[in-house]
């Protein structure tokens, strides 16, 4: 990642690109403040300059005036902040969008009077690329970001720094295909990070969940030659204000198995989200020193069709005695996802956030942005607001007793689906809460479609793996550890 540092507002500005922020009024587009020492250079033209070009200030508008030799920096960029020009989101978004714009360009100063935090990362996470399997690969150009703005805010860029290597790493892992990325690799690289940060690792491979009996986890990673593991990674800092549980979904890939899927398949590489955006956000906290403990559990499995995958009507013993019949192999996130519910709550939590890439339904129900929050009422309402406060999309939903019914089987404990799909997003939570003890508040995430953007890039969204919830999650640790 690109180094990020404060500057004066005053300070001689050495840069190859210089960013302004443009807001959207009934008048047109106008500067936002943080701009003037780049219009003086360009004799308080660059609004004319600006409109000349068409520029409206709404988000996602990036143009470039260049200042032919008027100033010592060859570019300006003005970038949309729409007409709510003073959100920190807004901020983000238009750091972002403008970043994105900008490959290429060594040193990037941003010149807007906006929270130097949010412009850092959106700064960041606009300037992502994946491009470890291109053949040349080409060093990012980018090396230095600098921001206009106090001294004082340079603990909230170092904050942004540590949030948007959470997120690029999530975005990587995401990214990484699964002939490469896979129950086994995917384990080391996550004990090797985890290592690296002096934290706590616990890596189960097959033989330890048979004799620990991990029933769920077995039969959906039975199909495939890559055997599952399921990883725990855990942070003590020394007086701790809560301990939080933190479970991911981690299908390194979902071919549906023997309920094979016909559609979207390449997305299904996404499948293992939770896991890399759980497993990201635990170490930010741990780089961040939060007062928090932080007990990571991740399933992970590849779900497979083969002559060695479980079926359509097996019954399962699960890792908490209880059985389960089968009856759908493409509804295997909640089997595995139950085994490691069970297992975390075994260590005691005060609280339990779960991230996974669940339903389709999903998607149905609220769109390719929006999380699905459920869970406990009071703590699924802190997580919502956790979101908001970082920036992200989340929405409440609930857990309706009645589809309970729905998951009642004539030969075990449960089914994994029931007959009918309405509300699935929900049966899906529903499930999951039969895994959880009366009491403890946890909140589940369903990040099907955030997870992963099948559009074009925007704001500071790119192609493909996104990063979403784990700025939420950080969020959610720093309420925790405010009291
Ligand atoms: N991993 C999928 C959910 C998914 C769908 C994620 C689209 C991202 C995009 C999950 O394992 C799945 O297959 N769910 C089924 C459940 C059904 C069988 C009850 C679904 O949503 O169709
Ligand atoms: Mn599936
Ligand atoms: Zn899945």
């Amino acid at each position: 990642m690109p180094s990020v540092t404060v500057k004066a507002p005053t300070a001689p500005i050495r840069a190859d690109a210089v960013v302004v922020g443009v807001r959207k009024t009934n008048d047109g587009p106008q500067l936002v403040s943080g701009a003037e020492p780049v219009d003086t250079a360009l004799g308080g033209r660059l609004v004319e300059a600006l409109r000349t070009l068409g520029a409206t200030g709404r988000p996602d508008e990036v143009l470039k005036v260049p200042t032919l030799g008027l100033a010592d920096f060859p570019l300006v960029v003005g970038t949309g902040l729409g007409e709510d020009a003073t959100s920190a989101e807004a901020a983000r978004r238009a750091a972002g969008a403008a970043l994105r714009a900008l490959t290429g360009q060594r040193r990037v100063h941003l010149a807007i009077d906006a929270a130097a935090g949010a412009l850092a990362e959106g700064a960041l996470l606009g300037a992502y690329a994946f491009t470890s399997y291109k053949s040349s690969p080409t060093e990012p150009a980018l090396r230095t970001i600098t921001i206009a703005g106090p001294t004082s805010s340079r603990a909230d860029v170092r904050r942004a720094t540590i949030v948007a290597d959470a997120v690029s790493l999530t975005r990587d892992l995401v990214n990484t295909p699964p002939n490469d990325l896979y129950p086994e690799t995917f384990a080391a690289r996550a004990a090797e990070l985890a290592k690296e940060r002096g934290l706590t690792v616990e890596v189960l491979d097959e033989r330890a969940l048979k004799r620990g009996k991990f029933g769920g986890i077995l039969a959906v990673g039975a199909g495939s030659v890559r055997s599952p593991r399921l990883v725990r990674i855990s942070y003590r800092p020394a007086k701790p204000k809560a301990h939080l549980a933190l479970v991911g979904k981690g299908i390194t890939f979902d071919s549906g198995g023997i309920n094979l899927k016909t559609a979207n398949l390449t997305w299904m590489k996404s499948d293992m989200f939770g896991a890399a955006a759980v497993i990201a956000s635990a170490l930010a906290i741990a780089a961040l020193k939060l007062p928090v403990s932080v007990t990571v559990t991740v399933p992970m499995a590849e779900n497979m069709p083969s002559g060695t995958s479980y079926r359509p009507s097996d019954i399962l013993r699960m890792y908490d005695g209880s059985t389960v019949e089968v009856g759908d192999t493409d509804a295997e996130g909640r089997l595995v996802l139950a085994d490691a519910i069970t297992r975390a709550v075994e260590d005691e939590p005060d609280y339990l956030m779960e991230l996974s890439t669940l339903t389709g339904a999903q998607l149905v129900a609220l769109g390719p942005r929006l999380i699905g929050v459920m869970g406990e009422e009071r703590w699924r309402r802190e997580v919502v607001a956790a979101a908001d406060t970082a920036g992200e999309g989340a929405w409440g939903m609930p857990l309706p007793a009645e589809l309970r019914a729905g998951l009642d089987s004539p030969v075990a404990d449960l089914v994994n689906v029931p007959s009918d799909r309405w509300g699935g997003m929900l049966v899906a939570g529903r499930f999951l809460g039969e895994f959880v003890p009366d009491g403890l508040p946890w909140a589940h995430l369903d990040i099907a479609g955030p997870a992963f953007n099948q559009g074009g890039a925007r704001d500071y969204t790119p192609k493909g793996g996104t990063g979403a919830g784990v700025r939420t999650i950080i969020a959610a640790a720093e309420r925790l550890s405010a009291g």
